[in-house]
Formats: structure tokens, C-alpha cells, sequence
């Protein structure tokens, strides 16, 4: 993949069609943008697109479109047929007399559903990491590691067609499961990113080339490990993003930033995101909520050999006393993804995974060809989604 010009900057976001058209007969050609993946989002329903549907009780299934095809359950059935060529927002009624409320997944409907080998970025955390790490059209991105391609996803969206993202995974049967599911989500492959397996401190130079890059993304076990290596590749000014799961990983991170000294003071913090209970005058917090998910740290690079200005900082008694932090036990050795309370993902669910990619469609997420929902979307549904637990279980060291 070469280099972008300056000219091509910013192509891909301005000036996109509003979508403001009568959704019924609009054809791929009727979308009034160019950018990859825009024509799968739009128009009246096609075959081979991917919707959600929404029963009375809220239950909801995915289904891809296929001429022929039926959508059962145990109190009766429609056919798919009966839904290309109508529009979004439409409500189709079964043999049983029960309605379904038909909607394309959104970004957030198709990561959260979408099969997994490691744990994903929620949709939370990927809205802050675009804005906070300012993810721009045109920008030149490297991320690592790539899991199963949530935030891939949404970085791709930020840079545009005519932007550049280089993702880095070391384990080469996740970095396949995140290629089918970025290229089932945009429907096809997208121009801006480049895949790359192997570990980032080794892949990050030959990735970056001669022009370096923008911004630096990792979601990783051990950050602190690659600062060295995002030195090398950062531009001066550019943004490193790093996104960890507890206290003492962040805590790592910063103290290696602060004694690395090329980069800005760190900045941390974590969002928590409570839905509410809108039903009459029962309005308030729903009771589950996914309480934690994890921690961001940015810096900024410095120009090259130049230093931070000393900071004078009031620092407390306990930070001040000499040795105190340096000694602390989560600043030396190694961490282990146990360390950190992952759960390891088992070779047979990353099996199940590709099995439940191997049946996905070009634009489908999870179906398999019966309409009904799989085994792997029941598992997302129940470990992060009802449940509501801590949930990155993902990563393997
Ligand atoms: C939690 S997952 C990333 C999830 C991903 N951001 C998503 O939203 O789907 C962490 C990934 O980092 C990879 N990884 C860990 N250390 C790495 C390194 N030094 N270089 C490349 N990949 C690494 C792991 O194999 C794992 O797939």
C-alpha cells in the first residue's frame, strides 16, 4: 500500500450524501457516495443484506436475505422474499400473526454479535479512542493488536477510503477472523488497510515506511514493551493511544512513558456508560450495566531530542517518598494475561469462530443459512451483553 498524497486528504468524508430519499427503489447506484461499504447501509432491503429483526418481546435475530430462503421459528414463519425490496424500518408479519420490526445493524449491532476469537473494544471505548486519539480522514494509522477487528473497524471508518491503517497481530488465526469480519462489515475489502502478522516491535518500522505515522493505536497485554518501537514510527506532534484493562497495567504504562521521555506528560482516564429505563413514568438507570471495561492513556511525541519542560507538580506524601513507585510490584517483570484476570480463549471456541465465519455471507455477520441465530452470537449475548460482567477475556500472551 503507498503512501497517500496530500491531495487525496479528507476525500472520503466531505461532502457525503445526507441520505435524505425515499428509501423504497433505491438501488446501489442511487446512493450518491463512493465511499466502501456506504451502499450496503442504504436503500430498500436487497438479498444478500444483513438484518436484524425485532420481535414483541425484543428478542432479536440477524438474518441474511437469500431468495428462497424462510425465517422460522416455533410459532410460525416468513420468507425472505417478502422483505427485498421493501424499506428499513419496515414491520413484516409471520404465518403466526407475529411482527417483526426489520433494521440493518448498526456499528454497534454488528460488533457486538459478531464472532470473536479475542475480546473486542466496545463500542464506547471505540467512539473515545477515534475522538481522544483524533483519528482524522486521511490520517496515517498503525494499530496493534487486532483481535477480532472491532476498533479495526471503526479506525477504518475515521481515516476514510484515502486514509492509511496498518493493523499488527501476533497470532495469525485471530488476524483472520478480524479480516472476515472487517470485510463482512464494509463488504468487500477496504482499500485504506493493510493487514500485517507478527509482533509490532518487529513489524512497526517496515509498516510505517519512510514517512512515519500519525497515530499509534494498541490494545495489548503489555504496551510498555512497544514504546520504543512507537518512538521510532511517531511523527513529531502525533498521537499514541493505548487502551488496557486495570490499574496496574496503566500504571506500567505511564511510569515507562514518563522514563522513556519522548512523549508528553500521560493522560488517563476511563468512561461508563448507564443506560436508562424509559417505560411511562418509570424512568431511571437500568439496573445491569457493564461496569468496567478499560483504561486510555495518550501522550503526544516530542521532536526529535527535544525534552519536556519540568513540570512542577504537588505531589503527595506517598508519591514523593524515593523508591516508593519504582518498587512497587506491578513495575517489574512480566505480566501474564492471567495476571491481569483474562480468561484465555480456548482453542475450540477460536474454531467454532471460523466455522461461523466459514457460513457468513459477503455481507452477513453471523447467520447461518437456516435464519436463525448462531451459537457464537448467543455466546456474545450472554457474556457481555446480559450478564454485564468485566469482560476482556480475550488475549493470550
Ligand atoms: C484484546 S485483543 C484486541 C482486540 C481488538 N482491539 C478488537 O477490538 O477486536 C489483543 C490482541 O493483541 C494481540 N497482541 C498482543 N501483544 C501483541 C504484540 N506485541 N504485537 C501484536 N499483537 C499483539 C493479541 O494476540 C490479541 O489478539
Amino acid at each position: 500500500m503507498g503512501t497517500q498524497g496530500g491531495d487525496a486528504v479528507g476525500l472520503g468524508a466531505v461532502g457525503s450524501d445526507s441520505g435524505v430519499q425515499d428509501a423504497v427503489g433505491a438501488g446501489i447506484d442511487d446512493v450518491g457516495t463512493s465511499a466502501v461499504g456506504a451502499a450496503l447501509k442504504r436503500g430498500a432491503f436487497r438479498a444478500g443484506d444483513t438484518v436484524q429483526l425485532t420481535d414483541p418481546k425484543g428478542r432479536m435475530n440477524t438474518i441474511e436475505l437469500r431468495p428462497g430462503s424462510t425465517f422460522h421459528t416455533h410459532r410460525g414463519y416468513f420468507r425472505h422474499e417478502d422483505l427485498i425490496g421493501k424499506p428499513e424500518g419496515w414491520v413484516i408479519t409471520n404465518t403466526e400473526g407475529v411482527e417483526y420490526l426489520c433494521l440493518r445493524p448498526l456499528y454497534a449491532d454488528y460488533v457486538m454479535s459478531m464472532p470473536r476469537g479475542a475480546q473486542v473494544v466496545y463500542p464506547k471505548d471505540a467512539g473515545q479512542i477515534i475522538q481522544m486519539a483524533d483519528i482524522y480522514p486521511g490520517a496515517r494509522v498503525l494499530e496493534a493488536g487486532v483481535g477480532s477487528g472491532a476498533l479495526t473497524m471503526a479506525l477504518l471508518r475515521a481515516v476514510g477510503d484515502h486514509g492509511r491503517l496498518t493493523s499488527i497481530e501476533r497470532r495469525s488465526d485471530f488476524a483472520t477472523i478480524a479480516r472476515a469480519n472487517v470485510e463482512n462489515f464494509f463488504g468487500g475489502p477496504h482499500p485504506a488497510w493493510e493487514v500485517r502478522v507478527g509482533d509490532f516491535a518487529d513489524q512497526a518500522a517496515a509498516a510505517a515506511g519512510d514517512t512515519g505515522v500519525d497515530r499509534v493505536v494498541l490494545d495489548m497485554l503489555a504496551p510498555w514493551e512497544n514504546i520504543e518501537a512507537v518512538a521510532d514510527v511517531l511523527v513529531p506532534g502525533g498521537v499514541f493511544l493505548a487502551y488496557v484493562a486495570t490499574v496496574t497495567q496503566l500504571s506500567r504504562l505511564a511510569e515507562d512513558l514518563r522514563a522513556h521521555g519522548g512523549f508528553t506528560e500521560p493522560n488517563a482516564w476511563e468512561s461508563m456508560v448507564r443506560g436508562w429505563h424509559l417505560q411511562g413514568l418509570a424512568v431511571r438507570p437500568d439496573h445491569r450495566m457493564v461496569a468496567h471495561t478499560g483504561f486510555l492513556l495518550t501522550v503526544r511525541r516530542l521532536a526529535p531530542g527535544v525534552k519536556l519542560p519540568e513540570r512542577r507538580l504537588r505531589v503527595s506524601k506517598e508519591a514523593a517518598v524515593p523508591g516508593s513507585v519504582e518498587d512497587a510490584p506491578w513495575l517489574q517483570g512480566e505480566f501474564t494475561g492471567e495476571d491481569v484476570g483474562e480468561r484465555p480463549v480456548s482453542a475450540k471456541k477460536v474454531r467454532r469462530t471460523m466455522r461461523a465465519l466459514n457460513g457468513a455471507g459477503p455481507h452477513g455477520a453471523v447467520q447461518a443459512a437456516t435464519g436463525q441465530h448462531s451459537a457464537v452470537l448467543d455466546d456474545a449475548v450472554l457474556d457481555d451483553r446480559v450478564v454485564g460482567d468485566t469482560v476482556r477475556d480475550g488475549e493470550q500472551p
